[in-house]
């Protein structure tokens, strides 16, 4: 069976069967001494390599911005307990042919040892509950190169748009640690013109958090400024605070930086055809079409989802490349 994960450092997607879902990516390992906190149906218990973890909408409450792992090496352990909580939603025991993608920067350093490390049979709980679910293979590309192919193919990975792929096409998709610059040409991934910003929606929550500390003496969890964002509002006494502008101030030293780093990525940025955003905050990124004088810059439909659909789009293009299913049902 093929199935599609984005594992992003905020919010881990998975797409099977035309269906899309996600939960929030953040782990937190409670300290030992500590009982364990009740876990209901906003958080995701996973018991993995003898250490229990709460993974979700739970650990947000519970974790701080540090949490946001920085990926430090190739295989980040947190990782592996996100992909025992998608392994646990597919409610399967497989085998899974898996597709999945790592930010360009990581995925030209580790693309490699993270297949053969995703690719086993993973034993781990679920709720307090034994799982073992059989992963038969893993294939990894760029983090916004599925954005694209979400872009250009059909759910069975037949080409739907013939101009974007015989044109030079960028997709920046804005993510929560990263903002992954991806060119494809002639529908092939360019590694000249593609890239990794070590910017993303943190940096304007770390920011935004600051800021309504000081304007209005609240300290909120990481959870409670992703919230207020969303809702651009925020809750002082019985009093909604309009935070339009709030958000503004913590976005643009974001934006300014995230201008600085495609000036120096992209110096031919006026040769390309067109420019796709992908990413739950994507639509941040339409202030962009002024960067781009001229180009047109299109936001991807259904945005944050956008990457590990189009993961199971090119799935379904190299299955039917070869004929054949590979392994799995
Ligand atoms: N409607 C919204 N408005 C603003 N921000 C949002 C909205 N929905 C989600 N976000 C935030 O956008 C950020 C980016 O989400 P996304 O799922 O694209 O990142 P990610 O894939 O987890 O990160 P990365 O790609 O860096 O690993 C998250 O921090 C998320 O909380
Ligand atoms: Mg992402």
């Amino acid at each position: 069976m093929t199935v599609a994960i984005d594992l992003g450092v905020t919010q881990t997607k998975i797409y099977t069967s035309g269906k899309c879902r996600k939960f929030d990516s953040l782990v937190v390992e409670p300290p030992l001494h500590q009982a364990p906190p009740s876990v209901g149906l906003s958080g995701i218990e996973i018991g993995y390599s003898a250490r229990t973890f709460y993974v979700g909408e739970k650990a947000a409450f519970d974790g701080e911005a540090a949490n946001y792992p920085v990926r430090p090496q190739a295989l980040d352990f947190h990782d592996d307990v996100r992909w025992c909580a998608a392994l646990a939603a597919l409610e399967e025991t497989g085998p899974f042919d898996i597709y999945s993608g790592l930010p360009v920067f990581e995925y030209s350093a580790y693309k490699n040892a993270f297949e053969k490390h995703m690719t086993r049979m993973w034993e781990f709980s679920f709720g307090g509950r034994d799982k073992k679910v059989e992963v038969a293979s893993v294939v990894v590309i760029p983090q916004g190169a599925g954005a694209y192919y979400s872009a250009v193919l059909d759910p069975s990975g037949k080409v739907t748009n013939q101009t974007r792929v015989q044109g030079k096409v960028l997709t920046l998709d804005l993510g929560g640690r990263t903002l992954n610059g991806v060119t494809m040409q002639g529908g092939k991934f360019r590694a000249n013109g593609s890239f990794t910003l070590f910017k993303g929606m943190v940096n304007v929550y770390n920011n935004l958090r600051k800021l309504l500390y000081l304007t209005y003496g609240t300290p909120l969890s990481v959870y409670e400024v992703g919230v207020a964002l969303r809702a651009k509002l925020l809750m002082i006494g019985n009093t909604p605070m309009d935070l339009t502008n709030d958000i503004k101030r913590a976005a643009a030293s974001v934006w300014q930086e995230i201008r600085d780093g495609l000036e120096l990525e992209l110096p031919n940025w006026r040769t390309y055809h067109e420019i796709l955003l992908a990413g739950a905050s994507g639509f941040f990124l339409e202030e962009f079409e002024e960067f781009f004088e001229g180009i047109p810059v299109t936001l991807l439909e259904n945005a944050e989802y956008a990457n590990v659909r189009g993961y199971g789009y090119y799935g379904e293009l190299q299955r039917s490349r070869r004929g054949a299913v590979p392994s799995g049902k």
